[in-house]
């Protein structure tokens, strides 16, 4: 089966609480291969942009402030299935209704603060992927 990619970003709250290392590792024994990695910090205006499709939803602002106050992981995963096994590997949206064991149960403070953010489709994967990353940034 060929190998496609997701987007994932490590959220501020994540990155202040000291959990890069503990989701990088769950990622790592659960088969993704990172492709591409920073840390950055977003302004409101880049997390505008990169939740755009989300503007008409009652969350838009308030998460697009949480997205900008801090520093975040942004990553590009490889895998088979790599959007669908990453959404089973962070769970539910909400840290409370995710799964034992999936990074959001694990890491996830609120609905907003999820933990991580993973990409719905191969589609957007690939359109996040190029909003953080250039052709030279990933491998
Ligand atoms: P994420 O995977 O980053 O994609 C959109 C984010 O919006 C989601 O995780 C949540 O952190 C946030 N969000 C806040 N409220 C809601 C909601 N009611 N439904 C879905 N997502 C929400």
């Amino acid at each position: 089966m060929s190998k496609n990619i997701t987007l994932t970003m490590i959220k501020p709250l994540a990155v202040q609480q000291g959990f890069i290392g503990p989701i990088l590792a769950k990622i790592n024994e659960n088969g993704f291969r990172i492709a591409a990695m920073k840390l950055l910090w977003l302004t409101e205006n880049q997390a505008k942009q990169f939740y755009v499709v989300h503007k008409e939803r009652p969350f838009y602002n308030d998460l697009v402030k949480s997205m900008s106050s801090g520093p975040i992981v942004a990553a590009v995963l490889e895998n088979e299935n790599a959007v669908d096994e990453y959404r089973k590997l962070i769970g539910a949206t909400n840290p409370a209704n995710a799964d034992a064991g999936t990074i959001r149960k694990l890491y996830g403070t609120s609905l907003e603060a999820n933990a991580v953010h993973g990409s719905d489709s191969d589609e957007n994967a690939n359109i996040e992927a190029e909003f953080f990353f250039s052709k030279l940034e990933s491998f």
